[in-house]
């Protein structure tokens, strides 16, 4: 197994090198692949990313990568876009579950929900055309698309509650009904039991009653929105992980982004990426992933947090804490 490792930029080179160590307190035989990947790339040679490293990539079997900041050129292209388009990850998968004795702004702990969301298309399609007057962006949705994440989605809900909701806008954007259309074939054939929710209903009833919900389905930039507006839930964009998953490769990565403001203190709460690196350990098979819910759990409870959860832990203090708890897990 080979694994790609790029920190990328801001609080990315801080919060990796953590979860970094808690993969290597596992002991797995697996080679790690480091790429300097993003702005600073950019500043310093001119691109962000080459074809060779998009090569180099596809070389590895998964991505485990931190936060790139926007390079400030007009014809620069996401790198974290580009690697999902290349890579054909098609299922952005964003669990949005309270960590122990952490509430988030509703002040609720009583709920558990995944939010996959289509990751190749819709608004994302890069279809556009930017002029003075006139811009626009085509949102594309496909049937192969829309089979393919809520096959994604089904499956995933088998494995929890056999809840899906499926989130659209159809009563405005008409590409939405084959979407929704298709989702609800699928979830029928899976016997997986469905409904619907129009996105901005959706946004309200997540944070009144998130504990209503399973597994949600949605369109790219639904999923975008509500999966960072899900952290306020959590507690804090810190504290959410996600993984990029296709037929082959799978990338993981912490929703929030490099953070500049705060990168170089060494205050960045690492626990996103920590729960990156239990993701992939999950998608690798193995199975002491859940020990890391446990480290985590326990160092909430002893309070070696960061400053964001109210300590006064560094973003390493607090990786090499659950790296040792793992080590002391597995003897
Ligand atoms: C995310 C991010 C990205 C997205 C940006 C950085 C391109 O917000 O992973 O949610 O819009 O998908
Ligand atoms: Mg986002």
């Amino acid at each position: 197994m080979r694994l790609a490792v790029i920190e990328g930029d801001g609080i990315g080179r801080e919060v990796i090198p953590a979860a970094v160590e808690v993969l290597d307190a596992f002991g797995l035989e697996l080679e790690k692949v480091p790429l300097e990947l993003g702005y600073a790339r950019w500043e310093r040679t001119g691109t962000a990313m080459s074809g060779e490293d998009i090569e180099t990539i596809k070389g590895c079997d998964a991505v485990l990568f931190g936060a790139i900041t926007t390079v400030p050129d007009p014809n620069y292209k996401s790198v974290l876009l580009t690697i999902r388009k290349e890579l054909d990850l098609y299922a952005n998968v964003r669990p949005v579950k309270p960590l122990p004795g952490i509430k988030g702004v509703t002040g609720k702990n009583n709920f558990d929900f995944i939010i996959v969301r289509e990751n190749t298309e819709g608004l994302y399609s890069g279809i556009e055309e930017i002029g003075n007057d006139l811009s626009w962006t085509k949102r594309v949705v496909t049937r192969k698309g829309s089979e393919r994440i809520a096959e994604y989605a089904c499956k995933l809900a088998k494995q929890r509650n056999n809840k899906l909701t499926i989130v659209h806008k159809s009563n405005v954007l008409k590409s939405d009904k084959l979407f929704l259309d298709v989702c609800r074939q699928v979830a029928s054939s899976h016997g997986v039991e469905y409904s619907d929710m129009l996105v901005d209903s959706m946004a309200y009833s997540l944070m009144m009653r998130p504990e209503k919900y399973d597994v949600v389905v949605t369109t790219n930039i639904f999923g975008d929105i509500l999966s960072d507006m899900c952290a306020a839930l959590v507690g804090s964009l810190g504290l959410v992980p996600s993984a990029n998953i296709g037929e082959k490769y799978a990338f993981f990565e912490p929703v929030h982004g490099s953070a500049p403001d705060i990168a170089g203190k060494g205050i960045s709460n690492p626990l996103a990426a920590i729960l990156c690196v239990k993701m992939l350990l999950e998608w690798m098979g193995n199975p002491g992933a859940s020990i890391i819910d446990e480290a985590v759990a326990d160092l909430l409870q002893n309070k070696i947090i960061t400053p964001d959860l109210g300590g006064t832990s560094t973003t390493a203090e607090v990786g090499h804490e659950v790296a040792e708890y793992v080590k002391n897990a597995l003897k």
